[in-house]
């Protein structure tokens, strides 16, 4: 009990209300003491205020923009912006200066290598979603930076990330990659498609029109506009209007938004409906590379068959001829006429085919993966679900040809050769050395 007083003995000494305490006069080494805890709390006061005028100082004054001057977070700071401009700075002053979204995908990787080798500016933006194995992701954002294009880490629905990216660099164009892509992934998580093809296509668009100058936009829809569609080959004036999955639907209403955009607001748009595109750092999801996987690993395959056994086929396009469409598409792209978000004219709307019209049957397509893999596949030979795929695809591209002068290059086999090499290569442990 004694002990108990003693240790609680000190706290007798402070009042029951603080503040009407009042001290007996303080000896001069108490005074001292004082004077140092007042100029250590004086220092901090001053280095609060000091700390604050620096951070709302910092350009965009906004809490997280003033995280971000810190470069704190994944966007912002002065070592960023430079990054971003020396990412954008062109070669040459005929060169362009272009924003690649979705530049770590498979399309947005070799699209941005082409631009950046022939002297363009190319700054990327993706935001790496876990849609597929993000590793793949990273490695084509190493290729790139060994190449001169930093990739901005972000969404297209962030929309001060955009306006801060044009505030900048004054881009002449835009090439829009990103998306939720995939067909049958859209029964899993239907509000990512939503999210990135049609509220970040808005709030990409809405940026850019405010944007002064104005870019030329040129952007990725889909052949799966086509949807149930069966005049063949497909052409630019048939119809769209029966989309048979989510994905088709939010590519068509993507180009109905172009449209509308286009309209009012005087931006110069080109949407390219890509036909099943595959090559080097392709991408998982599809049938082509996950065929590979599991050929190689001796796992069945499932190939689906249309009704009364009727064949699936696809016009399969290669990686390289797709990059000569991309490019052809933002070289032919004239200006937007508008400015500062007010349309001063009409500007140019165009949609263009971009396949290989050679269409290939899946079983064809197996057979050329055993003959390079030199395995024998285990066939699996189902009827085809109603999860959104369609029966075949099929490409006029004489549009494409005539005014873009595209013509595509390269058979499957040759393609898939080059695939195959590319998979072996980047799976067999060495991911580190490129595989280009
Ligand atoms: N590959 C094909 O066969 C094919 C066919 C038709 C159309 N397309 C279209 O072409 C474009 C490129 O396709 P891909 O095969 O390279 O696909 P991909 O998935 O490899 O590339 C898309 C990239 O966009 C990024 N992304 C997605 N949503 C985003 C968002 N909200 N903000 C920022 N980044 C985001 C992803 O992380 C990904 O890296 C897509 O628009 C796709 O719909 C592709």
């Amino acid at each position: 009990m004694s002990q108990l007083k003693t240790a609680v003995s000190h706290l007798d000494d402070l009042p029951s209300t603080p503040g009407k305490f009042k001290p007996d006069k303080p000896t001069p080494y108490v005074q001292r003491m004082r004077f140092h805890s007042k100029l250590t709390l004086w220092s901090c006061f001053v280095a609060f205020i000091l700390l604050f005028f620096f951070l709302t100082s910092s350009p965009g004054s906004t809490p997280s923009s003033s995280r971000r001057a810190l470069g704190s977070d994944t966007w912002g700071g002065r070592e960023w912006e430079r990054r971003v401009s020396r990412s954008s700075r062109k070669r040459s002053d005929g060169g362009l200066t272009v924003l690649v979204t979705g530049a770590a995908g498979f399309v947005g990787t070799h699209v941005s290598i082409a631009l950046k080798r022939r002297g363009d500016g190319v700054l990327g933006l993706d935001n790496f979603n876990h849609y597929y194995d993000t590793n793949l992701k990273r490695a084509r954002q190493k290729l790139l930076e060994r190449a001169g294009v930093f990739i901005v880490e972000g969404d297209i629905n962030d929309a001060s990330l955009l306006q801060k990216l044009f505030d900048v660099v004054a881009f002449t164009h835009v090439m829009h990659l990103a998306a939720q892509a995939g067909v049958r992934y859209a029964m899993q998580n239907p509000g990512s498609y939503v999210h990135s093809n049609i509220a970040g296509f808005v709030n990409l668009l809405e940026v850019c029109k405010s944007a002064n100058p104005q870019p030329s936009i040129v952007w990725a829809s889909s052949s799966s506009v086509y949807g149930l569609n069966s005049k063949v080959p497909f052409s630019e004036k048939d119809r769209t209007d029966q989309p048979a999955s989510l994905y088709a639907a939010t590519k068509k209403a993507g180009e109905e938004i172009a449209h509308t955009y286009n309209h009012i607001y005087g931006l110069s748009i080109t949407g390219l409906r890509f036909f099943t595109v595959y090559g080097p750092w392709g991408r998982p999801d599809m049938a082509y590379f996950f065929f590979t996987k599991d050929i190689l690993k001796g796992k069945p395959i499932t190939i689906f068959e249309a009704p009364d056994h009727g064949t699936v086929a696809r016009d399969f396009t290669y990686i390289d001829d797709i990059v000569k469409g991309c490019l052809a598409a933002l070289d032919t792209a004239k200006k937007s006429t508008g400015s500062g978000g007010k349309k001063k004219g009409p500007a140019q709307l165009r949609i263009f085919n971009l396949g290989n019209t050679a269409p290939l049957p899946v079983t064809e397509l197996v057979s050329i993966l055993e003959k390079l893999l030199k395995v024998k596949a285990k066939r699996q030979v189902l009827p085809m679900p109603r999860n959104g795929d369609v029966k075949f695809t099929h490409a006029n591209i004489s549009s494409a040809h005539t005014e873009l002068g595209y013509r595509p290059t390269t058979d499957l086999e040759t393609g898939l050769k080059k695939f195959v090499r590319w998979y072996l290569h980047y799976y067999s442990g060495e991911k580190k050395k490129s595989a280009w």
